[in-house]
């Protein structure tokens, strides 16, 4: 493999790893929802999902698609030529954004809560499941209209919005390591740090090119 090929693939890679913990716990849990017997289940934060199986799984599975193939969107090589790959493979992940994040929103209001629910984790979800939505129709009209500097912007902030999940899960996972066991009430904390540091991150990003190009002398 080229240095160039390895430099095209190294943000794709980058973001996946970023979202890995939430794409394994997907893995998991449609293993568990198609492997396991559910009399033998007896958690009840579990038994909700054996329930109502299926928003789960269109959930998890339209997740893992979105921030897998939401990250090789940010490959320049794909935006060659007007039938791109880009153009192709972005339908599949707006849809799968759109069903995961709205799917994502209707468990808040249908799945009994979870035996550790925040109010605020739950606000946080209904709010970001509704946005990240809008946003993917917003970055393709502004692609529609050949305006690509707002279509980057609003597809960065859709997908900021998924990938806030690894965030999440990585700061838990450092949080219990200092903690020294599980704590209900930090997860929630490093929850909602996760969403806010992530969206601070998203627009700094965004403002970047403006930022350079601003600094630049006349
Ligand atoms: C718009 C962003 C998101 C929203 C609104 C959302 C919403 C939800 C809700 C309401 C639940 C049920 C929580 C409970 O009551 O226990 C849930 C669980 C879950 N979500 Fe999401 N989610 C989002 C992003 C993601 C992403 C990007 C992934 C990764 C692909 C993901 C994977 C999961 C998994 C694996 C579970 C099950 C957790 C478990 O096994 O206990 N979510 N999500």
């Amino acid at each position: 493999m080229s240095l160039a090929t390895l430099r095209q693939w190294r943000l794709p890679l980058l973001l996946v790893l970023l979202g890995l913990l939430p794409i394994v716990a997907s893995l998991y849990r449609i293993a568990v929802l198609t492997g396991t017997d559910p009399a033998s289940v007896t958690n009840p934060d579990e038994l909700r999902f054996f329930a109502m199986p299926i928003s789960i799984l269109l959930h998890v599975i339209f997740g893992v698609a979105f921030l897998v193939l939401g990250a090789v969107q940010f490959m320049p090589k794909l935006r060659i030529g007007t039938q791109s790959l880009h153009k192709k493979i972005g339908y599949i992940a707006a849809l799968s954004g759109v069903i995961f994040s709205l799917v994502g929103t209707y468990m808040v209001f249908t799945y009994p809560p979870h035996s550790g629910a925040n109010i605020a984790i739950d606000v946080g979800r209904v709010i970001l499941g509704s946005l990240l939505p809008l946003f993917i129709v917003l970055g393709i009209r502004a692609a529609t209209r050949r305006n690509f500097t707002a279509h980057r912007a609003w597809m960065i902030r859709a997908y900021a919005i998924a990938a806030s999940s690894g965030v999440q899960s990585y700061l838990v996972a450092i949080a219990m390591v200092l903690n020294g066991s599980f704590d209900v009430a930090l997860a929630d904390r490093m929850l909602l740090v996760g969403w806010a540091v992530t969206l601070v991150i998203t627009e700094w990003i965004i403002a970047r090119p403006r930022l350079k190009k601003s600094a630049q002398p006349a």
